[in-house]
């Protein structure tokens, strides 16, 4: 018995890295897969059949069922017709995760309207493409699972203001839907992965792993932690029936690790009985709400704390499992 045993998926940018890992994890599980990938180059430039086809021919040479689809998830009917493929070949549509994605790098001062448009296109505006076209079946059908991927760039990465934008729009997108369609079953959740793929290659870390041992993160990461398949047993169980009850969280899957972000809230306020006039809120924020103000997380490593809490902060749950919880 597969943990999705009956279900029906559609990945999109499933050829490489993360989305071919979750794809064949569904496929694993029992899940029948719509492998979607238009086989673009990082940069979003280009087609190419293969990568789509490629993680076809291993779902089946391994007997699980899927069907490759090399549509744009940038493209609104395109999206539609992935949605249409899931229905028509395997009878319906329980799952939507959403991976592809490209990256056009650049400071905001020096970022043209193209590079912009392009990441905007292909990680917010293909959310919505295909969420939106899923949604209306699993309205229907009154249960279904919509997973996007965000990451932890969303968080301020200085270089990535496209990109980072995007991410941070999928967030929003994945609570509003999760707020939306709860009252039909559905659930949505977004991830903040990390794993050595071509994205890793392209970042100076990348480079500079490749200038000191020849070769590229990527080329290095299978059955290591940093390998890309890692992030998908999350995908899996919360594609399934077991993880109903979970709506409109954020986690991040980076190697062996699952983290859970907390739901933004409101730390500190300052309440007057009328309107602020400009020069008392100067006069108070010091001692009050800009009292030690943080920068965004992305600039000051956000996942790597995790690894320097000390031992004793650990829990140990189950043999070779530590859970580590922050003071709520
Ligand atoms: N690798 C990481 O550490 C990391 C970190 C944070 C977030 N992410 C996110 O995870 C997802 C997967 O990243 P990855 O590292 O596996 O990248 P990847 O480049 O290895 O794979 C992305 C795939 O998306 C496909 N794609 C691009 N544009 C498409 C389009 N318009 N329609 C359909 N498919 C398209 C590409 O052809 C490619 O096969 C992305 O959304 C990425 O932003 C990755």
């Amino acid at each position: 018995m597969g943990m999705l045993d009956g279900k029906a998926a559609l990945v999109t940018g499933a050829g490489r890295g993360i989305g071919r890992g979750i794809a064949l994890a569904l496929a694993r599980a029992g899940a029948s897969v719509v492998v979607n990938d238009v086989g673009a180059a990082l940069s979003g430039e280009g087609t190419d059949s293969r990568p789509a086809s490629e993680v076809v021919r291993e779902i089946r040479a391994a007997g699980g069922t899927a069907v490759p689809n090399f549509g744009s998830v940038a493209d609104f009917a395109q999206g539609r017709q992935m949605v249409e493929q899931c229905v028509d070949e395997f009878g319906k549509i329980d799952i939507v995760c959403h991976v592809a994605g490209i990256l056009r790098d650049r400071m905001i001062f020096n970022m043209t309207e193209d590079e912009w448009d392009a990441v905007i296109a292909v990680h917010l505006k293909g959310a919505f493409n295909v969420i939106h076209h899923a949604s209306r079946r699993f309205r229907e059908q009154r249960s279904g699972r919509i997973i996007a991927m965000s990451s932890t760039s969303a968080l301020g990465a200085p270089g990535q203001p496209n990109y980072g934008a995007a991410k941070a729009g999928i967030l929003g997108l994945i609570w509003s839907c999760a707020n939306a369609l709860e009252r039909y079953g559905v659930t949505a959740n977004a991830i903040m992965p990390s794993a050595a793929t071509r994205m890793i290659d392209s970042t100076p870390r990348g480079k500079e792993i490749f200038e000191q041992t020849g070769r590229w993160p990527s080329e290095l990461a299978a059955g290591t932690e940093r390998d890309p398949e890692n992030v998908a047993p999350l995908i899996v169980f919360l594609a399934s029936d077991a993880a109903q009850y979970i709506n409109g969280q954020v986690f991040c899957a980076f190697g062996y690790q699952v983290a859970l972000l907390p739901q933004p809230r409101i730390v500190r306020v300052l309440r007057h009985r009328r309107r602020w006039e400009p020069e008392e809120l100067r006069d108070l924020f010091p001692t009050t709400l800009g009292r030690d103000l943080q920068p965004p997380p992305a600039a000051t490593g956000f996942t790597s704390r995790i690894q320097e809490l000390p031992d004793d902060a650990w829990q140990e749950i189950a043999p070779d499992i530590r859970f580590w919880a922050a003071r709520e």
